[in-house]
């Protein structure tokens, strides 16, 4: 029987659980050797990023955050406060800290990119903190349910609109327009100076989402109640009432006096 089936070309039935076997080692293998390199690769570069970053850091920052980030009298230490601080606040151009003052001043950003994420990645090197969010977090969010969480949790210093408003002692909530996605995000869970920190338990993932939705749909949208003022609330509002409500009775009154001479 067996000579027979050699003959006919049939297999013997185990060849093809060894063929499978045999093909299993060498994808395995094969993947095995491409990821194996992969990760040297990669590491290889974030360790040529991580000294870069402490070189840009020793030569910007350390004045005031000490050359390993432990802090001086001048500034904070920045150990444990995670990469998405340090994009917050080099991407915005709030640092390097131009002269002392009640709040960090918004400024032209002072680095590219690359040179922002070598300081991020030292900086997250030095002990685990906030890391950068993946992009599925910063887009798609519902904007109507952002918009009653930002009534809620953020309009009593930022205003409804998010045009701004003065606290105590010289500091402000600033105004929100065009406000790059990552930056809210990171605002939100570093609470940067007077603002607190919403953590993933005062503020989901999702909610912090549907935030920054309704935020980028008010850059897209001019108000629709007529004359918004600035958004700037009751001083603006009282003004314009002040000079056209009292102007316009004024001219009345002037005008009917003058009839009646
Ligand atoms: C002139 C001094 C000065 C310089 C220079 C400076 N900083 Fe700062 N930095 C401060 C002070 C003061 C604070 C805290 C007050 C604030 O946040 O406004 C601060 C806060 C920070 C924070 C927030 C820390 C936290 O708790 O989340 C980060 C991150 C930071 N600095 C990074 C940097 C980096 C990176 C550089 C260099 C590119 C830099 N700073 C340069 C003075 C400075
Ligand atoms: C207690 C007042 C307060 C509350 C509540 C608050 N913030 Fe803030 N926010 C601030 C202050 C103060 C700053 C400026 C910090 C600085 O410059 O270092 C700020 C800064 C920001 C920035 C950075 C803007 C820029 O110009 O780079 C964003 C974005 C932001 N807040 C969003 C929010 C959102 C969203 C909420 C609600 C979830 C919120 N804030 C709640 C006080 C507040």
């Amino acid at each position: 029987m067996r000579k027979i089936s050699h003959r006919t070309g049939r297999r013997h039935p185990l060849a093809s659980v060894a063929l499978l076997v045999v093909g299993l080692f060498t994808t395995g293998g094969a993947y095995a050797l491409f990821t194996g390199t992969a990760t040297a690769e990669s590491s290889a570069v974030s360790e040529a990023q991580l000294d870069e970053g402490k070189k840009i850091f020793q030569a910007n920052c350390a004045s005031c955050h000490g050359l390993n980030a432990e802090g001086t009298n001048a500034g904070p230490s920045l150990i444990g406060v995670g990469a998405l601080s340090v994009e917050f606040q080099v991407g915005t151009g709030r640092m390097p800290m131009a002269g002392s003052g009640p709040q960090a001043e918004v400024k032209p950003v002072q680095f590219v990119q690359e040179d922002i994420d070598a300081m991020a990645a030292w900086v997250a090197s030095l002990a685990p903190g906030p890391a950068l969010p993946e992009e599925e977090m910063l887009s798609g969010g519902d904007a109507s349910n952002g918009a009653e969480l930002f009534r809620v949790n953020c309009a009593m210093c930022h205003n409804v609109a998010g045009a701004g408003g003065a606290l105590t002692e010289g500091k402000f909530a600033p105004h929100l327009k065009n406000i790059d996605p990552v930056h809210i995000y990171a605002a939100m869970v570093t609470g940067p100076q007077n603002m607190p920190v919403f953590s993933d338990m005062n503020l989901t993932p999702e909610e912090k989402r549907d935030i920054i939705a309704y935020l980028k749909y008010m850059d897209g949208n001019a108000s629709v109640g007529g004359l918004d003022l600035g958004a700037l609330g009751p001083v603006s509002e009282g003004l314009f009432i002040w000079i056209f409500g009292l102007g316009g009775l004024i001219a009345i009154t002037v005008w009917l006096t003058a009839k009646s001479n």
